[in-house]
């Protein structure tokens, strides 16, 4: 296994798994960090045997978000030279399914880390928030535009417009949440759900996840048309014959992933 210093990853038949591991600052999502967690993703992004990946914290947090310390002297000179943050973006390139399992504080980062992800299971004493406001910061790896696009703009501006924490049963309410479990169920739930995915075709669920997300960048018109270009390019798939040839003759499909 690599050896990380932030980051445990292990794997659970078919599901690779990433656990945040700095316990003594919640989390906080140091440069380092965020670089491991971009390794461990394109490791099973590359790993043939892995069909859906978590990502989780621990029991206190997911992640309290960027670490604070480190930005103490950050100047927009340096961060507009080197990009800051823009490595964060990495992990929406990631095909394969990723779920975060948050119990405890998402925080900033944290709340924007769980937001890049395609599923959030939460736990139920959970609390999410874009409190960067009380740095005399504003949310920086995609904050404004995710929570706005799933939850609106006026929750989403009284939220990062006053930093207020929210909890996993508004978030859940609010459709940014998929769903609430207790406490020590969250990770097993999330493990579980990407063992769902990854029992199907991968191609295929990489095209669905494809699918759904372009429909936050496309209006309905290209979406479906969108949609319906990737539908018809299933059916070259070896993987898309056995699904119907299975169906008709009452089997179970044994998929080939090509
Ligand atoms: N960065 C660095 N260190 C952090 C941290 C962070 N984001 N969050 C917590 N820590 C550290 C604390 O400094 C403290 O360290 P010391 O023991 O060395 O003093 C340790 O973790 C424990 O924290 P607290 O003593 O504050 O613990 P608490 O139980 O009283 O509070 C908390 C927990 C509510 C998570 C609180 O620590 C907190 O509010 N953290 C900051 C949350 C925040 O503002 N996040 C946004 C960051 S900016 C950002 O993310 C920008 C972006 O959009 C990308």
């Amino acid at each position: 296994a690599p050896n990380y210093e932030h980051i445990l990853t292990e794997s659970h038949d078919k599901v690779g798994l990433i656990t945040l591991n700095r316990p003594k600052t919640f989390n906080a999502l140091s440069s380092d960090l965020f670089h491991e967690i971009n390794d461990a993703l394109k490791k099973f992004e590359n790993d043939s045997s892995i069909g859906a990946i978590v990502i989780t914290g621990n029991e206190r947090a997911f992640s309290a978000g960027a670490d604070i310390k480190e930005m103490l002297n950050q100047t927009f000179a340096n961060s507009y030279k080197t990009n800051f943050l823009f490595h964060w973006g990495e992990i929406n390139n990631i095909k394969k399914p990723v779920i975060a399992a948050v119990n405890g504080f998402a925080l900033g980062g944290g709340c924007e880390l769980a937001m890049s992800c395609d599923v959030i299971y939460a736990g139920e004493t959970a609390k999410f928030g874009q409190p960067e406001i009380k740095l005399g910061l504003i949310p920086g790896a995609g904050g404004t535009q995710r929570l706005t696009r799933v939850i609106g703009k006026s929750k989403a501006m009284e939220l990062v417009l006053s930093g207020r924490t929210f909890t996993a049963q508004e978030a859940e309410q609010w459709g940014l949440v998929s769903k609430v479990f207790p406490v020590g169920e969250v990770l097993e739930k999330a493990i579980e759900l990407g063992q769902e995915f990854a029992g199907f075709s991968q191609p295929v669920i990489q095209a669905a996840k494809e699918s759904v997300n372009s429909a936050y960048e496309l209006s309905l018109r290209e979406g479906c048309h969108f949609e319906r270009r990737i539908f018809q390019a299933l059916f070259s798939l070896n993987d898309a014959k056995e699904g119907k040839d299975a169906f008709a003759n009452k089997r179970e499909a044994k998929w080939t992933h090509d």
